[in-house]
């Protein structure tokens, strides 16, 4: 991976963003309303116009690699051995989990869906980058973004939490969506201000958030919603859950 290019280039930096998934959608997106000058190449324009990476990417400065995360080394490392004065540019990624010598990484929390956001909100995300190595601010020294640095061997354990928090919550709200319009025909929408509690509840704070019989250590109540599972996946969840709590529980029994 190549310096970052200096300070006084930085106001005619020119970003080469690679891939048009959603991440390379929303960013370049939030890139264009800061006025970033961007170039773009993805495998679907290289399929209508014929026009190769290296030459999508000739004036790119800094090289922003937004593909699916098993692609990012392997792509740097086919254009870097096919064209080798790229080998000479800084290269960033935005995976959580991967780290790797041949880009530094910057990983947004952020859920990237449909749609476009608000330009706020894409100011108020914060990248996270590793100790050691060039950080948000070197990459992007115009954006106002929070930033911080953990070390490159903790990223996979940070991105199971973020995983954990962000995707695993939509799967588990899914499942009560789901059961309560098949099986008992009340509407999802229904449970929508439950929901817009809990994240109120959350963002106000976090450790006074959790109610029910988990947070009351309502023990009758936690078997008697696990034997009621029986036969669903969701039961080795929560029970999972359960195992969570464990310690805590023993705790407040003790106090
Ligand atoms: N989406 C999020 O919420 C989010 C949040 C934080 C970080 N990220 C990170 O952002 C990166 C991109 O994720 P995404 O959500 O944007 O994924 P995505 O929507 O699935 O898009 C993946 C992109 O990668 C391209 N791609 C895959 N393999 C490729 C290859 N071998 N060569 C060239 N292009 C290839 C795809 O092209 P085709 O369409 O041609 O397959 C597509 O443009 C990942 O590192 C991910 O961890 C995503």
């Amino acid at each position: 991976m190549g310096q970052v290019p200096a300070a006084a280039k930085t106001s005619a930096r020119t970003y080469g963003v690679v891939g048009d998934g959603r991440l390379a959608r929303h960013l370049s997106h939030y890139f264009r309303l800061q006025g970033l000058s961007c170039v773009q190449w993805s495998r679907r324009q290289f399929a209508e116009t014929g026009v190769t990476a290296a030459q999508a990417l000739a004036r790119a400065d800094v090289i922003l690699v937004m593909v699916s995360d098993a692609a990012i080394e392997p792509w740097i490392r086919q254009l870097t051995s096919s064209h080798p004065e790229f080998a000479e540019r800084p290269f960033a990624h935005f995976s959580g989990a991967l780290s790797t010598p041949l880009a530094v990484g910057l990983h947004p929390m952020m859920s990237f869906g449909a749609g476009f956001y608000e330009p706020k909100l894409y100011e108020s995300i914060a990248f996270v980058g590793e100790t050691g190595r060039p950080g948000f601010g070197e990459i992007f020294p115009t954006l106002p973004n929070p930033r911080f640095a953990i070390r490159p061997e903790e990223r996979a354990l940070y991105h199971s939490l973020c995983v954990m928090g962000g995707n695993f919550s939509v799967l588990l709200w899914q499942k009560l969506f789901g059961e309560l319009e098949s099986r008992f025909g009340i509407p999802a929408a229904a449970a929508l201000p439950y929901l817009q509690q809990i994240t109120r509840n959350l963002s106000q704070d976090s450790r006074a958030a959790l109610t029910g019989p988990l947070a009351r250590g309502d023990i009758e109540t936690l078997e008697k919603n696990i034997r009621a599972l029986e036969g669903d996946p969701f039961q080795a969840v929560y029970q999972g859950f359960v195992a969570t709590r464990g310690p805590q529980e023993e705790k407040r029994q003790h106090t």
